[in-house]
């Protein structure tokens, strides 16, 4: 359904074509100013250069903006007249409910007035409010609409590394990926959420040597045995050249194909991997597929045949390369190198070959790689190389969104007091206690037994790593900080969770005394919080534009607020006028739905109960 800004928008828009003007000017948002208008339209200060076209055209003086925000007002109040409302909202001066629905949109707008050099401001009137409340209450998806044509989505996040410890950036990657693979789901779109295994590295090589050396090629290693033999291989490899190309020379006969390397290193990849879907399970993290960069292998060859054939391919020092610089670049562009002088095939072979791999398989509209903003370059070799070798075509988006560090206290990346890789385990049990320490404090879910007070424990602390997370916005650097985003206070995930939970127990509260939500009849105390929750719609196309969850976890936090405003200005359960009870569970009722539908949307499990 429309959203109410679209709707105001699309009102407005068409006075502005009445004046020959472009419609695009009449665009209506919420005001930024509340205090003295719901909304806002900005056109007619923009529409200077489309006014001075149009008087030349007509040859008459162009008119002020002032002029055109007045000619606006006018044509809107003639086709929507304007409704000035009580604004005591006594009871008696009350709309009958039952006649909300609206007959004609003589309704729809309470105030229309401008401000300042041009800009108009417009209130809505509360039948109007009401009536487009009850749409988005009926609407199973609230509002939102679904993106109608048929598009897959490849969003390729997490990343962990074989036999390597998962670190911050595979959490902040595997959080916000989930994300945006929930939000784009929701949009409508056909997801394809790929963990991208680091399965191809030197890594391997290390370990494989680091079992040899140890003569115990061939044999099963436990998980506990390859966390201590991976750090030991990487140690020993830093320490001493000569291990260091053993190490090497071991990835190359790995990747080659050598039966008994490739054997060993099958082995202790299914044991790691093992360990991180316990990890991602804990987190709430889903992947359909759990591909890595050994997965494309097999297309390196032909794609490399194909970019010589088209001439992009070339030799350079001794590498094969694919030049992608381009006029006007004003940072250095390195090459994308496709085979090393050793013959031994890179970081961006293999995701262009996984490009081509993705390509054939699900023809996607976008692939989204979200992956540390440090690896910004590296993108952008491989995605000029695709386009440019034709791999991925114009009409097939690619991006990466990147995201920023999680740093300790002391501004660097996110470690143990210990100074090693916080491993995800740890951090999410860490989390657990600390989560169950204050549901204590609170008294919260303390006469419920053993298991349940674990589940809601660890539902909080998942909602704590998370919101903290998502709510930067992705490209920025944040601090982790355990005790502030564990806390039910300030904008956290807990504190939201709390919320959603309140407001459910009230509604089953009401639904156990008999009281059912009804028609919306939107007054002064609860005005600012039914507007909030036309907003949606727009929040939610915002965060899908721009892969930005942080708004969705804005919209939530403000959502809560607005809400407890409302709950301790109004009575609910204890209202005695029935219409207005009935109205207030009905808000209640949609800010909870919201409330779930968001949280949902960032991966937060709300609990039945706290
Ligand atoms: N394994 C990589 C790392 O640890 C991340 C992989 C990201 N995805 C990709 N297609 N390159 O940095």
């Amino acid at each position: 359904m429309t959203s109410l800004a679209e709707k105001l928008t699309e009102m407005t828009g068409a006075a502005f074509a009445a004046l020959d003007l472009p419609v695009e000017l009449g665009r209506v948002a919420l005001s930024d100013r509340p205090d003295l208008a719901q909304f806002q339209c900005n056109g007619a200060m923009a529409a200077k250069q489309s006014e001075a076209l149009f008087a030349s055209k007509k040859g008459q003086k162009p008119r002020n903006p002032r002029e055109i925000a007045q000619s606006v007002v006018d044509h809107l109040q003639k086709c929507h007249p304007e409704t000035p409302q009580d604004v005591e909202g006594s009871k008696d001066t009350r709309p009958d409910p039952s006649a909300q629905a609206l007959q004609d949109d003589g309704g729809v707008f309470a105030k229309l007035d401008i401000a300042g050099p041009g800009f108009i401001n417009l209130d809505v009137t509360d039948d109007y409010l009401a009536a487009h409340l009850s749409g988005i209450a009926a609407d199973e998806r609230l509002g939102v609409d679904k993106i109608v044509k048929e598009e897959t989505v490849v969003l390729d996040y997490g990343g962990p590394n074989i036999a390597k410890p998962m670190h911050v950036a595979h959490l902040r990657s595997s959080v916000i990926g989930d994300s945006l693979r929930r939000i784009c789901g929701f949009a409508g779109y056909k997801t394809i959420g790929d963990v991208h295994l680091g399965d191809w590295g030197l890594q391997m090589g290390q370990v494989i040597s680091e079992l040899e050396e140890r003569g115990m090629l061939g044999q099963s290693v436990t998980l506990e045995q390859l966390e201590e033999i991976y750090p030991a291989a990487s140690k020993a490899c830093k320490e001493d050249e000569a291990r260091m190309e053993k190490a090497q020379l071991a990835t190359r006969k790995f990747q080659d194909g050598d039966p008994a390397y490739q054997k060993a290193a099958q082995q202790f990849a299914e044991v790691s991997i093992e360990g991180m879907k316990k990890n991602f399970d804990a987190l709430g993290v889903h992947f359909d597929l759990w591909e890595g960069e050994a997965s494309a292998h097999g297309r390196i060859a032909p794609m490399v045949e194909d970019l010589k054939t088209k001439g992009f391919a070339i030799e350079s020092e001794g590498a094969l390369v694919v030049e992608v610089e381009e006029e006007g670049d004003n940072k250095e562009m390195p090459p994308l190198i496709l085979y090393k002088s050793d013959g031994g095939v890179m970081y961006g072979t293999t995701d262009l070959a996984t490009l081509v791999e993705r390509m054939e398989s699900y023809t996607p509209g976008k692939i989204i790689y979200v992956v540390d903003q440090r690896q910004s370059l590296h993108f952008e070799q491989v995605f000029r190389a695709a386009r440019k070798g034709g791999i991925v075509p114009e009409n097939t988006e690619i991006t990466h969104a990147g995201f920023g560090t999680m740093n300790g206290p002391d501004g660097k990346p996110f470690k143990t007091r210990e100074g090693g890789v916080m491993k995800l385990e740890d951090l999410i049990t860490m989390g657990v206690e600390k989560a169950g320490a204050r549901l204590e404090e609170a008294d919260l879910a303390q006469d419920m037994d053993e298991g349940e007070r674990a589940d809601i424990a660890h539902k909080v602390a998942i909602a704590a790593l998370k919101f903290a997370d998502l709510q930067n916005n992705r490209i920025a650097d944040y601090m982790f900080d355990i005790d502030r985003m564990i806390s039910f206070e300030g904008k956290t995930g807990p504190y939201l969770l709390y919320q959603a939970v309140r407001i459910n127990s009230l509604l089953r509260k009401a639904g156990a005394q008999g009281l059912k939500p009804g028609d919306f009849v939107v007054e002064d105390a609860d005005r600012s919080l039914a507007l909030l929750l036309t907003e949606l719609p727009d929040v939610f196309a915002g965060a899908l534009r721009g892969y930005t969850p942080h708004l969705l976890c804005d919209y939530a936090y403000r959502l809560a607020q607005e809400f407890s405003s409302f709950y301790a200005a109004c009575h609910i359960l204890s209202e005695e006028d029935e219409a207005l009870r009935a109205s207030r569970l009905a808000l209640c009722a949609l800010t909870h739905a919201q409330l779930t539908l968001v949280l949902d949307l960032l991966g937060i499990k709300v609990p039945e109960r706290m």
